[in-house]
């Protein structure tokens, strides 16, 4: 997958930072030894010593492999030394090199020319960060919803008693983020406002992305603009990028479908990119207000034998918990 300028450089920097990490933190526990164990400095400083006295030689004349065997057994027994120092005082062996986050690559990011698994992660993580940053991802977790706001007295609409629906809705969705894979199904959220449907696919975002999954969360309008402007606009190097993550990241939640802005463009972005997830099995979550009826009419009948076949409805009902909240913070 292909990433922008800032997110190489991000990542980049990031790397910068852990090996000048491992050094400083390398140089800490050296001076700690030396004050618990100061043999431990002598040692060290011997082992450079007879580095350099051994080319010296080598360059005056000696004769190269007799110098170099003397080298190698001098400086055998001082590393002997040091490292039953070591172990004489608890250290572990490699107490004396960088720590690094990743020991493959060295924190450099790369491996014999090659890109290091670690540098895929992190450029993967920092591009779902920036793609998420605009988001509200934090805020909303399956602790903090709570039952409490849903009635226990049935609602005449659906006949159902909101609490207990709601009850079964939260355990699905507990559910579907413990167990999500890579092919697990799309969902669509739908109901009135304030009823959840937003908190429930955070909190479904949460658990996912702590399972180490790539998620993006988008609403519609934003997400439709940033395409229009990205196809539209003129810099290239952005051309295709976010309709790329959104056809290929783990898990997309696409919010707030249909109060995007409407044209011929933006019902055929919409069309394409639940049409390339499918295809690909890749889940979706979209959340609505709109009835099955009212998408048939916006977005047509394609795309609604779509998105009632092959997704999972899952109904919210209840009172608008926004207008609770704000009418409890009033009080
Ligand atoms: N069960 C709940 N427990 C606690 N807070 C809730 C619960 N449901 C919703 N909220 C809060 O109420 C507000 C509205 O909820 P939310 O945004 O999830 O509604 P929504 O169904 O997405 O509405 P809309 O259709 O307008 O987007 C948010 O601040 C949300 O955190
Ligand atoms: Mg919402
Ligand atoms: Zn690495």
């Amino acid at each position: 997958m292909g990433y922008s300028r800032e997110v190489y450089d991000f990542a980049g920097k990031e790397m910068e930072q852990r090996r000048i990490f491992a050094e400083q933190e390398l140089e800490k526990r050296r001076n700690r030894l030396y004050e618990i164990c100061p043999r431990t400095r002598e040692i060290e400083r011997e082992l450079i010593k007879i580095s350099a006295c051994a080319g010296k030689r080598v360059i005056m004349g000696a004769d190269v492999r007799k110098e170099l065997e003397i080298l190698k057994n001098k400086s055998l027994i001082l590393q002997k030394e040091l490292s039953d120092l070591l172990e004489k005082y608890n250290l572990p062996k490699n107490y004396l090199e960088e720590w690094y986050v990743c020991d493959k690559c060295g924190d450099t990011g790369n491996i014999d020319g090659k890109v290091c698994s670690c540098m895929k992660n992190l450029l993967k993580k920092t591009a779902y960060e920036q793609l998420n940053k605009i988001s509200p991802l934090s805020l909303c977790s399956f602790e903090t919803f709570s039952l409490g706001y849903y009635p226990s007295s049935k609602d005449n609409k659906t006949g159902k008693i909101p609490f207990e629906y709601m009850q079964s809705v939260l355990k699905f969705c507990k559910k579907y983020a413990d167990e999500f894979s890579g092919d697990s199904h799309s969902l669509l959220f739908q109901g009135g406002p304030g009823l959840g449907k937003t908190h429930l696919s955070l909190s479904i975002a949460q658990a996912v992305i702590d399972k180490g999954y790539g998620v993006i969360y988008v609403s519609a309008p934003n997400i439709l603009s940033r395409l229009e402007s990205e196809r539209f606009g003129n810099n290239a190097e952005r051309k295709g990028e976010t309709e790329q993550f959104l056809n290929e990241c783990d898990l997309l939640i696409l919010d707030d479908l249909g109060t995007e802005f409407q044209t011929k463009y933006t019902s055929s972005a919409v069309y394409n990119i639940i049409n390339t997830r499918l295809i690909t099995n890749r889940p979706t979550i979209i959340s609505t207000n709109l009835s099955g009826k009212e998408i048939q009419e916006l977005y047509g009948a394609r795309m609604m034998s779509r998105i009632i076949g092959m997704l999972d409805r899952v109904e919210f009902i209840g009172n608008d918990i926004r207008q609770i909240k704000r009418r409890e913070r009033k009080k």
